[in-house]
């Protein structure tokens, strides 16, 4: 038998489904309405139960978070520091809004087990409000002071990015978000054009010429691979998505699918190897002919922007390598 799973060296995984915003660029409202959001906390118990069934895989990068704020779990450092004990190779991520005290949170406690923070900052001001609805600027401002004097520059400088999602409407912030970033001594900013991370409709966001211009200087900073083709995915091959209850979906950007199984239920290793969801995933993706879970893939939409933001040089971000087997 071809053992896929025994390949999976991504994993996205959370820790709770709730939310203290309303992004307008995040598809969870949508999601909340779908009956897919309900409120939810792992206990650690369970917590460790979902990352042991990981024990055999090769784990180089975990996403510990999801369609979710992390700091409002209040033992999410337990559970990173579980993550970190279970996996000493992996090298963990946490993305954060950085609309709380963070003090009363586990974010300092957190730190230690975690090598790269987002702290996601889409704006200055009325900007930040907007594109991160439900915040409060003097709310980020407020944290970015209590970062500034408890966590060491070495940690700052080392694990702090600002990730910034770019749309039409706050892409001319970038200058100000840099700015920030060297206030602060955060490690850098790391910019993604917004993608729609909805399985069945159509990226809403337009990516206009002079934008494109613009995002050019800013090159070294953005994500995502140019060129792109779906071939190239590793998600079904050598990725998993597991939310808060418990279920398995095929990639980070497609969270509307219905869940693929849920890992409480039945054998996940099983699934991920002989499902015929998995097998013919896999066969039209390696035949660039994508089903209807990947046709409105932003790793396939955005690619022509990229290519063009990129003047057509390969991308500093190449697709993740996977091993293909001969039998597929
Ligand atoms: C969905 S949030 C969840 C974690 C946490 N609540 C936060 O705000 O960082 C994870 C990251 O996705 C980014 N994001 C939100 N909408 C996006 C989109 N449409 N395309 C790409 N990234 C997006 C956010 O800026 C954030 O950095």
């Amino acid at each position: 038998m071809t053992d896929y799973f025994k390949e999976i060296s991504y994993l996205m995984i959370e820790t709770n489904s709730s939310c203290n915003l309303a992004c307008p660029s995040c598809n969870r409202e949508r999601l909340k309405e779908l009956g897919m959001r309900e409120d939810k906390y792992l206990t650690l118990d369970e917590f460790k139960k979902n990352i042991s069934l990981f024990h055999e895989c090769p784990l180089e990068i975990v996403k510990l978070e999801g369609i979710s704020e992390p700091m409002l779990h209040p033992e999410f450092h337990f559970m990173a520091e579980e993550l970190k004990r279970a996996f000493p190779k992996a090298f963990v991520i946490v993305a954060t809004n950085c609309q709380y005290n963070l003090k009363r949170t586990s974010f300092l406690k957190t730190i230690p087990f975690t090598d790269m923070f987002y702290l996601s900052i889409d704006g200055t001001e009325e900007i930040f409000e907007k594109t991160r609805a439900g915040s409060s600027w003097k709310k980020l401002l407020q944290f970015l002071k209590d970062l500034e004097e408890n966590v060491s520059e070495q940690d700052r400088s080392s694990k702090m990015h600002i990730n910034f999602t770019a749309t039409l409407k706050n892409y001319l912030e970038l200058p100000k978000i840099y700015k920030m970033a060297e206030d602060y001594g955060l490690a850098g900013v790391r910019i993604n054009l917004a993608q729609d991370w909805n399985h069945d409709r159509p990226n809403p966001n337009s990516f206009p010429q002079e934008m494109i211009e613009y995002l050019k200087a800013y090159k070294k900073d953005i994500k995502g691979s140019s060129p792109w083709k779906y071939d190239q995915c590793f998600w079904p091959n050598n990725g998993a998505v597991i939310d808060v209850f418990g279920n398995l979906r095929q990639c980070i950007i497609n969270t509307s699918q219905e869940p693929l199984m849920n890992i409480n239920d039945k054998s996940l290793s099983t699934y991920y190897n002989e499902s015929e969801h998995y097998k013919i995933t896999r066969k039209n993706l390696r035949e660039n002919q994508p089903g209807e879970d990947c046709i409105n893939c932003d790793y396939f939409h955005l690619e022509p922007v990229l290519k063009e933001i990129f003047e057509n040089e390969p991308s500093p971000n190449q697709p993740r390598k996977f091993k293909r087997f001969e039998t597929d």
